[in-house]
């Protein structure tokens, strides 16, 4: 069965960011030159995802004019010539969107659950938008390789310093065969004692009796309601796999990360790349202040 649906939950409200985010949503800052949640989008639909569930809020509708179709401006950019600009921005408007909204901020799982409708029964997608991963495959079209392979839920995996472990979910698990594991037990944000420094990114292939075991479920980390704490009571039914992908990830739902991505994705940009490699190069590199 192939995975044609893919959730984006993007109701946050960005405080990470703020003041940049007080009027305008997180996940329409650029990095380089496209919003953030546009790299997951593209990941996404050359992944073979046909439709984008969108999970938003109050204050993000300038997500969706974003991904909508705006005439004025493309007959704009034709009469001026600009055809590869106008060929970006028609492309991703092609795909087909569906928005509902997370009323209230109670987690991830929450925000997954918001989109059950839409998604219905059949196996689904989840791309947080704050992961960014630069890599020759996409990373979901990895991980649907191994959905493919397995026919059950498989979650994208990295190691991680064992200190910052207490920033992600974490797995158990065993390694059946290179980079894939059969997960045993998953903890959110663990305290102490991680099972393991295998932390979930970002990217998820789900079943959809995930909506089951969101709705069994309370409140874990961080009084929310966790997407990790129900992957773990699916478990209890079922196989689950993680995959160590292949790529660069930068979490740019974090300023430092943010400015990382930028950075390490503008080097790699014809056009802007070496300008500003000779840039970096000419600065006096120290930290300091102004
Ligand atoms: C979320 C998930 C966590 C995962 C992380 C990856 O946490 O809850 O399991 O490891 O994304 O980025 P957040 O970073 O939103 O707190």
């Amino acid at each position: 069965m192939s995975i044609r649906k893919a959730v984006f939950p993007a109701a946050g409200f960005g405080t990470r960011f703020l003041p940049a985010t007080k009027a305008i949503p997180k996940e329409m800052l650029p990095l380089v030159d496209k919003p953030l949640i546009q790299y997951a989008v593209e990941e996404a639909s050359s992944s073979g995802i046909e439709e984008i569930i969108i999970i938003t809020g109050m204050g993000k509708s300038a997500i969706e004019d974003h991904f909508d179709v705006s005439f004025q401006l493309e007959s704009l950019l034709k009469e001026k010539g600009k055809l590869d600009i106008l060929k970006s921005i028609e492309e991703i408007s092609e795909l087909h969107f569906a928005y509902t909204r997370q009323k209230k901020p109670l987690g991830l799982g929450h925000a997954v659950y918001c989109a059950k409708n839409l998604v219905d029964d059949e196996p689904f997608a989840v791309l947080l938008g704050d992961d960014i991963i630069d890599s020759k495959v996409p990373v979901l079209k990895q991980l649907t390789d191994v959905f493919t392979d397995v026919n059950a839920s498989v979650i994208a995996v990295q190691r991680v310093p064992t200190d910052q472990t207490h920033l992600y979910g974490i797995i158990d698990g065993v390694e059946i065969k290179p980079g894939l594991h059969r997960v045993s037990g998953l903890v959110e944000k663990p305290k102490d004692n991680p099972p393991s420094n295998l932390a979930v990114i970002g990217r998820y292939i789900l079943t959809p009796e995930i909506f089951t075991s969101i709705e069994k479920i309370g409140a874990g980390s961080g009084g929310e309601i966790q997407l990790t704490d129900a992957i773990n009571d699916l478990l209890a039914s079922e196989e689950v796999y993680a995959f160590e992908f292949e790529g660069d990830r930068y979490d740019a739902g974090d300023k430092l990360g943010f400015l990382k991505a930028n950075i390490s994705l503008a080097l790699k940009r014809p056009g802007l790349g070496e300008e500003l490699s000779e840039f970096i190069r000419g600065l006096d590199l120290k930290p300091r202040r102004t």
